[in-house]
Order: C-alpha cells, then structure tokens, then sequence
C-alpha cells in the first residue's frame, strides 16, 4: 500500500504541498509522505496511493483536499501545559507583565496558532482564570487555529483522555474537568468558552486581517509547528506574525525551534528553560496612516461555527467606548450622495488607511472614529462600512457590526464579501437560517465572477478560494447539507 513513488512524482508532491500547505517533505520524509497520501486515498474515492497522487497533481489543491491532507500529513501531538517551563514563563513573567501594563484598559489579545486539539490554548487559559480572578472585567481574545478542521472539532468538544494529561499537574485537572461516564474528562464550559477555534492554514491564508481577528496580538504561540515548513516558510510566517503583534507583543516558539537567524526581526529573550522572542519598537515603524499592511477582508476562513466571535469575554459597560454619532445612527434612505467629489474621496481613503493603521495596533476605538470620518465624508462608500463592521465586530460589537454590513448591502446587494461577513456573524449569533441565506447569495454571486478574479476589497481573495471557504464552512454547519439549493 505504502509502496514508494518515483523520486519525480514524490519531488513535484512536495513542491505541490509546500506551495500550498507550507508542508515540508524533504527526501528524507518522502516515505512519510507516500504512506500519508496512502491513508487519504480512499477519502478521495482513489483506488491507490499513486494514482491519488496523481490526480492531486492535476490541479491546484481544493479547500476540501487540503483539508483531507492535513489529516493525514500532520501529527495531532500535543499535551495540557507541554514543554513546562515555556508556561513558568508565561505565567511568572510575561502574563503579570501584560496584566499590570493593561490595568486600566483591561485588553488581552492572544492567538495559539497551529493549536491542534486545543490543549495549549485551554492551558493558557487556564493560567488567565487564576491570574485575572476578575475575567468578566476585562476583554480577553483567546484565539486558536489550526489548518485540520478535524483537530479543531475535537478542541472545541474538549473532551480528552488521560494521555492528554501527562505532564500536568493533578489539582489542575480536579479544579478545570469532570470526569465523564466514559472516563475521559470534559473541560469545564468556564475554560470551553474562553477559547475561539477557527481554520486558518499558516501558508495560505493572509494574515494579519480584522476578518479572521488576527490583528493586534499580545502574544502568538506557535510551538511545535514551525518544524513542519522549510526555513524560507518559517521566515515567511515569523514576517506575519511580527505584523499580527503589537509593540512589545510576543512571538513564543517551541525550545526546539529557536534559532538565531529565523526570527531577525525579533528580540530573543532567555527565560530559564525557554527563548521567546519579542517585538520590539525599535523594530516596527511607526505607524502611519499611508503605510496600513492587513486586509479587514483577506484569508477569510473563520471556521467559526466551531465557537462564535466575538472572542469570549465581554467589557463591562464601564470601559466599553463611549458610542459616538455614528452612521449606524440614522436611516439609510435619507443618505445624500457626496461621494462624487475627487476630494472627498482621497479624504475618505486617508481616514480608511487610519482606521486601518490603528486597528492593526488594537487601537479598535480610534480606528471606528477614523471610518466614522471616513463616513461622513462620503456616506456612500460600500467598504468604509463593511471596514467599520469588522472592526466593530473585533470589538465584540455584533449587533452594530451587523447594522454597518447591512449598510454595505444597501448600498451595494452585490458585495459578495459584506454577504460573506454577514452570514458568518449571523452564524456566531446561534442564526445558522440567516446565515446559511447569506451565504447562498454569496455563493451565487460568486458564479458571475471568474475562478481567478480577485474580489474587490479582499486583497488578494479569488473568487475561487471564496467559493472553497464558504463550501468548507458550510460542510460544518450542523445542518447545512443541501441548504445552498
Ligand atoms: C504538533 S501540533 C502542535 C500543537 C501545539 N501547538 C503544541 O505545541 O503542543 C502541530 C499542529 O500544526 C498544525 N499545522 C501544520 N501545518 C499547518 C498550517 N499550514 N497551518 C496551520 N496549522 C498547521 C497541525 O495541523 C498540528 O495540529
């Protein structure tokens, strides 16, 4: 079954699968990669591992396919608090630190990237429950994704068994899971919910982006995944994640993964036991509102059926932005079209870059008075609104973010990526019938595209790849088969 392919076939499998997944198979793992495209092989309704491979080489890789790979090319190895003295700094320095520096603004961004059935996530989150007793004040993202949506239904059952367990402590698993009649143990739904899971491939996807919620980060861990890519990949993602950061924010890798010369961007910090690696503002440019990087829109791929956005924790109304006159205030009929000005539009474009700009550095409540300037210089401008709703949802805002795309529709019932966003935030507010009517439109609308078209405002988002995004989130919907009609 796992008979070895021609070293051609076997080369042009690894480059197909580095240029698509960022899956590394030098020749020295070319039999795992036989014996992987093996196990998909009947996934595919394929008779035999060559001819799978084969006929995966025929085209570029689908959603699904990547999915169906990932499955059986990536190890799902992974523990409650693994490698411990990574969490001994976490929890003696790096998190008091942030927690004094953010006193007052009670904000706290952290993102496990490649976080596979969620152990490392649920032990950060657990760290976070004993040292913010006071959770419910503060707005806490915990955002864990990988590229296996299989790994992440299990992380958001979490349900583990006792091997999950090796290396944490016992009054741990006593104060955070019931025992289940099977006897494995279920993470208690305080911890459950603390956690975001979305479908997000490291190599493909874009990032930072509003959409996916992978701006202004505190802290990335993305521990024990980095070996999976070729050095260029690695420096390639570093590169994204140092954009994904804020100032001072920390990129944590696995001690088998620090190096010298593939974080340069980085200042490598020694704690006992680990090295992580620290944005500093040396490095960063300052910011600038011609000089945004993110997309609100690119690598949309939210699996967020698994557990809604907003991310977990709510601010109290104390701290929660005063809401300004904004253009959610009035009725879209009475909008008076300014927008044919030259100047009001450049002016729009600058404050849209601000917003941008100060998004990416978690600054949520500057950046919606930058695209409320934006607004009201030109009412009329389909993205500013859709730009406002992703920020306003990064906040937690659904209900407004909700207003500020239906704005975008109303003035543009063709904006496939605004019909997208909708339905995904009507997904996270528990209306899948909504949702699924939204993507039906999108998916419709997506057939008077090209495959190979980029999508306005997406930055870079074909038709094609949203087509394969909105049929994989759909593919999980718990009822959605056959809904698209
Ligand atoms: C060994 S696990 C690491 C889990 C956890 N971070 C830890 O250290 O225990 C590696 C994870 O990386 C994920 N992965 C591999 N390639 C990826 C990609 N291109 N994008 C996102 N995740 C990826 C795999 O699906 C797998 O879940």
């Amino acid at each position: 079954m796992d008979k070895a392919f021609s070293d051609q076939l076997n080369m042009s499998l690894s480059d197909l699968l580095a240029a698509q997944t960022g899956l590394h198979f030098p020749a020295e793992r070319w039999r795992d990669l036989a014996r992987g495209i093996a196990a998909a092989a009947p996934a595919f309704g394929m008779p035999d591992a060559e001819s799978c491979a084969r006929w995966l080489l025929s085209a570029p890789l689908t959603r699904h396919q990547i999915e169906v790979l990932a499955n059986h090319l990536t190890v799902g190895e992974t523990y409650f608090f693994r490698e411990k003295m990574s969490f001994e700094a976490l929890e003696q320095h790096i998190l008091p630190q942030l927690i004094r520096m953010r006193a007052s603004e009670r904000r706290l961004r952290i993102w496990s990237a490649g976080c596979c059935t969620g152990e490392e996530p649920y032990s950060v989150a657990m760290l976070l429950d004993r040292l913010i007793p006071d959770q419910q004040d503060w707005n806490i993202t915990l955002l864990a994704t990988d590229l296996n949506p299989a790994f992440l239904r299990k992380a958001a059952a979490g349900i583990y068994g006792e091997w999950s367990f090796r290396d944490m402590p016992d009054h741990l698993r006593q104060r955070y899971f019931k025992q289940r009649k099977d006897g494995r143990f279920e993470i208690l739904p305080l911890i459950r919910k603390r956690v975001v899971f979305a479908c997000l491939n490291l190599a493909e996807d874009s990032y930072p982006s509003l959409l996916t919620n992978t701006t202004a980060m505190d802290v990335i861990l993305c521990r024990n995944v980095l070996m999976y890519f070729s050095p260029a990949w690695v420096e390639k993602i570093a590169q994204n994640f140092h954009r994904s950061l804020i100032d001072g924010g920390w990129l944590i890798v696995s001690p088998a993964e620090t190096s010298n010369s593939l974080f340069p961007q980085f200042k490598a910090t020694a704690f006992p036991g680990a090295v992580f690696y620290r944005k500093t503002q040396a490095a960063e440019p300052p910011a600038d509102v011609t000089g945004f990087s993110v997309s609100p829109l690119a690598a949309v791929d939210p699996l967020d059926l698994l557990t809604p956005r907003p991310a977990t924790l709510r601010m109290p109304e104390a701290v929660m932005p005063v809401p300004t006159q904004s253009v959610a205030a009035g009725p879209v009929a009475s909008l008076e079209s300014v927008s044919g000005h030259p100047a009001n539009q450049d002016e729009r474009a600058a404050f849209s870059r601000a917003a941008h700009a100060c998004a990416n550095q978690g600054k949520l409540a500057e950046a919606i008075g930058w695209c409320e300037k934006a607004i009201a210089v030109d009412k009329l401008d389909p993205a500013t609104h859709y730009l406002l709703a992703a920020i306003l949802q990064e906040q937690g805002e659904n209900d407004r973010a909700a207003q500020a795309l239906r704005r975008a529709l109303y003035l543009d019932p063709d904006f496939v990526l605004a019909h997208f966003a909708l339905g995904n935030l009507r997904l996270s507010q528990g209306q899948p019938r909504e949702a699924r009517r939204h993507f039906d439109t999108a998916q419709a609308l997506l057939q008077t595209h090209s495959q190979d078209e980029i999508l306005p405002e997406s930055e870079g988002l074909t038709a094609g790849r949203l087509g394969e995004i909105i049929a994989s989130v759909r593919r999980n919907l718990p009822h959605a088969t056959a809904a698209s009609g």
